[in-house]
């Protein structure tokens, strides 16, 4: 029998700043799938991405309510600033829309509920976009875990290490309003923790389970503290440590910062379990982690193990439109990572462990 064409979803970008491009350049992989419509309160903007993605195929817009108004779209991603997530996409879900949502889901957990509500009201999906978990590896690691090959798991050791703030890998921090905002709480950044610490929260916790508690010490350096540049003020935390524990009483030290010279955007991750442990290099692989397995623990002998290939968060996202079941991550579980970034917040206010 001749297979029928997979259903045709539209797709409209909120937001067409550096990540977008990531975002188009994934949906126009995926058959069916059609960029129909792009927003950018920079008009400029939304014209070139278009132009870029779409041959110009996709209307540009710069309120994003006049794209929603147009009813022509099946499905957003916001790929908007951080503060924006949870206006632009409640907007979209009461239009009826899924929405697959840049990370972090909101600036605070009361809004990340309200979106996980609103969504499930209208009964859309609404995904978050933990985009390493489009690592393979991470996907072995939790498969290890859930099977008991690493026996209990105790220990976790895991950081995402960037250097933009001494670096110009990426441009020029000082004169990019896409850097720029990530380091102004007034323009709604939680910092290097809001930033990519909730990748590295999830990346942790995907594969040892729920966050319990935290200590956390945010800062944000003096040669930058209160520091204006243009119109922002720059007051965000830009290197984070925590002390963590998990629900299955594992302990782990994870740490994030822009500061980390001679690292471009290092992420790792080890999880020591009483049987076995494993770990994850993404500077050496995505696909392949190494794991000490059985009698290699006496031996202290690293393993490479090769994961499978994994479906990324984008096809996620149009598999569930397109079979109606739930996509993973979804925003509850981007709500769960939210909870954690709050008590973060309050520990390094009471410079005390708090309960997530
Ligand atoms: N998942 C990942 O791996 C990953 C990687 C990078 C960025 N991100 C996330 O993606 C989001 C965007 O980051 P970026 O690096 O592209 O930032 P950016 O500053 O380069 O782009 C944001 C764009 O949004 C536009 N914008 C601002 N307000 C708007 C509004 N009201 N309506 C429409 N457009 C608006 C800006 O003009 C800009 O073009 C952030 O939330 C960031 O955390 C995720």
């Amino acid at each position: 029998m001749k297979k029928s064409p997979p259903k045709k979803i539209r797709i409209g970008i909120v937001g067409t700043g550096g990540m977008a491009n990531a975002h188009a350049l994934e949906f126009n992989k995926i058959p069916g799938v059609s960029i129909a419509a792009v927003c950018d309160i920079d008009p400029a903007r939304a014209q070139e991405f278009s132009a870029k993605h779409t041959k110009g195929r996709a209307t540009a817009f710069s309120d994003h309510r006049d794209m929603i108004a147009r009813g022509d779209i099946d499905a957003i991603s916001n790929v908007t600033p951080d503060a924006l997530h949870a206006p632009i996409s409640l907007d979209a879900i009461s239009a009826g829309l899924p929405v697959f949502c840049e990370k972090p889901l909101a600036t605070c957990h009361a809004d990340a509920v309200k979106m996980v509500k609103a969504a499930h009201k209208a009964g859309v999906v609404n995904m978050v976009n933990f985009s390493y978990r489009n690592c393979p590896a991470i996907q072995l690691a939790r498969d290890l875990a859930a099977s008991g090959r690493l026996g209990d798991i105790v220990h976790i050791e895991a950081s995402y290490l960037q250097s933009w703030l001494v670096s110009k890998h990426w441009g020029d921090w000082r004169t990019s309003p896409g850097w720029l905002w990530r380091l102004s709480t007034k323009h709604g950044s939680k910092g290097v923790l809001g930033d990519v610490g909730v990748h590295i929260l999830d990346f942790a916790s995907m594969p040892v389970g729920p966050i319990r508690a935290v200590n956390a010490k945010l800062k944000a350096f003096q040669n930058l503290k209160g520091r204006r540049q243009g119109n922002y003020t720059l007051d965000a935390n830009d290197s984070a440590v925590l002390q963590v524990e998990f629900a299955n009483g594992a302990l782990g030290a994870i740490h994030t910062t822009r500061w980390a010279t001679g690292k471009v955007n290092s992420l790792a991750l080890a999880i020591h379990g009483t049987k076995g442990a494993v770990r994850i290099d993404l500077d050496k692989s995505a696909d392949t982690l190494e794991a000490c397995l059985g009698g290699d623990i006496e031996l202290s002998n690293w393993k490479p193990l090769k994961a499978k290939p994994t479906r990324c968060t984008y096809r996620r996202f149009i598999d569930a439109i397109r079979t109606g079941t739930p996509g993973e991550p979804d925003f509850a579980r981007g709500a769960e990572i939210q909870k954690a970034l709050d008590a973060c917040f309050t520990s390094n206010a009471k410079g005390a462990w708090v309960r997530v």
